[in-house]
């Protein structure tokens, strides 16, 4: 079993540089799926989530190419709608493939997805909205076969802004003839990038970034070359980090704007910011100040990075409430914080967190992707020595974050399994 082994109390310093974005690389990536022209994708991070993708692209008969953070797409020969249930199972995001090959092959097979540790996490809003374009769907036997003779298209009001549901019906009105009107629909950066990637291919998407988006369909796109955006959770994660160590440190490659709300917060909780064109500085304090959050949407506090946040105020002084809003079992980091010393109750979708003075290391495991970076976050800080393993949850979403929390001084390294010797421990 792999694990990380921190030994906390050292305050970060240093400059670390953001990776492209995972959650706009991979809807990214999926879309290529809408054309045969070869599509060249830059700023691609290096994850298990990002390989899982390559692997059903293949299957789906893309030919492939990657070169360190490029990726290069074309077209294959044997071109199926099939995805099945071993590689959609790895990733939920993987049901954004639906969406293009309705669009391509008027057909799709692929299994459901299914619950994660985060919640149930189902895909009604973009079956509604498949239907609304003319798309009949039956699901037996765990897969789910989707069909459209014709398509049409509509308005479209999403019960609520679902971030996958806005791509997939985005992916999908691009080559619907007509306009298809998405109302409700997500806001977050993500989506934003991937409609600029359609765009640049000759898609005619308008509204982009606000709740009404417009696509006037066309018959074919082409191919392009794009630069995925930085990833903002990973930049508030090396924010948060240099506050829960009382660090210095400044984070580049970023886009500022995505991060604003979290930013907000970290200056009330008395983390001094300073904001440069080209970088952003975050020098934390002794005593971290407690602060409410509530997750919500874009702009507001993301869910991805509440985890996070809750590892630092454990440590803050006072008392503070951190609502989850946004899925249903996103409080589970709880149990192994409090292993580590925390003090928290939960009470509905909310955590009480009064905070104390250190964390103490222990042995935890990580259940899922943000809370793998939120343990380590704790182990930055505590004292003694953390060991975290379920590692493979960390794997999907963070490009080199051992590597990178290393060159910012942080005394943490990586076990991989079989490294040690038989009877061994560290
Ligand atoms: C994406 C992100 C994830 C982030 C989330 C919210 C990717 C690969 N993942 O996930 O990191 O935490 O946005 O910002 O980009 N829901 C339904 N029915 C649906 C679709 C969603 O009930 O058809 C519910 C979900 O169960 C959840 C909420 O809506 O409770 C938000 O989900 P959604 O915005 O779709 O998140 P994802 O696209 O899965």
């Amino acid at each position: 079993m792999d694990k990380i082994i921190i030994n906390g109390g050292k305050k970060l310093k240093g400059v670390v540089t953001i990776s492209g974005s995972k959650n706009a690389a991979l809807p990214i990536l999926i879309s290529t799926l809408l054309t045969d022209d070869r599509c060249e994708i830059r700023n691609v991070p290096d994850l298990e989530d990002v390989n899982t993708v390559i692997s059903l692209l293949r299957h789906l008969g893309k030919e492939i190419k990657k070169n360190k953070d490029r990726i290069i797409i074309s077209k294959g020969d044997n071109i199926c709608s099939d995805a099945p249930y071993d590689l959609v199972c790895k990733m939920r995001a993987s049901v954004l493939v639906a969406g293009p090959l309705i669009a391509r092959f008027k057909k799709a097979k692929i299994s459901l997805p299914g619950g994660c540790a985060i919640g149930i996490r189902p895909i009604n809003i973009h079956l509604d909205g498949f239907k609304r374009l003319g798309v009949k769907y039956v699901i037996k036997e765990g897969d789910i076969s989707l069909k459209a003779k014709k398509m049409v298209a509509s308005k479209i009001i999403l019960d609520f802004p679902s971030v996958g549901a806005t791509e997939n019906l985005l992916m999908l009105s691009t080559l619907v003839k007509g306009e298809t009107i998405i109302e409700n629909a997500a806001m977050e950066p993500e989506i934003i990038d991937l409609a600029n990637f359609l765009n640049k291919c000759g898609a005619k998407i308008s509204g982009i970034g606000t709740k009404k988006i417009i696509v006037n369909g066309i018959k074919k796109l082409n191919g392009c070359t794009y630069t995925v955006m930085p990833d903002r959770i990973e930049t508030g994660t090396y924010i948060i980090s240099s506050a829960i160590t009382s660090g210095d440190i400044k984070i580049t490659n970023l886009i500022q704007e995505h991060n604003e709300s979290l930013i907000e917060k970290i200056k009330l909780a008395g983390v001094k910011i300073y904001q440069k064109n080209s970088f952003l500085n975050i020098k934390g304090i002794n005593k971290i100040k407690s602060i409410d959050i509530e997750t919500q949407v874009f702009p507001g506090f993301p869910t991805d990075l509440q985890p996070l946040l809750m590892a630092l105020m454990t440590i803050a002084k006072g008392e503070s409430v951190i609502t989850e809003t946004i899925f249903e079992n996103r409080l589970q980091t709880v149990g192994e914080l409090v292993r580590m010393g925390a003090d928290i109750k939960i009470k509905g979708n909310s955590a009480v967190i009064s905070g104390v003075k250190k964390l103490t290391g222990t042995k935890v495991v990580a259940s899922d992707l943000r809370s793998s970076a939120a343990l380590i976050l704790a182990g930055l800080a505590a004292k003694g020595k953390t060991e975290i393993t379920g590692l493979e949850h960390l794997y999907r979403g963070y490009e080199n974050i051992v590597g990178k929390l290393k060159n910012l001084g942080a005394d943490i390294k990586l076990i991989k399994e079989g490294y040690l010797k038989k009877g061994e421990s560290v």
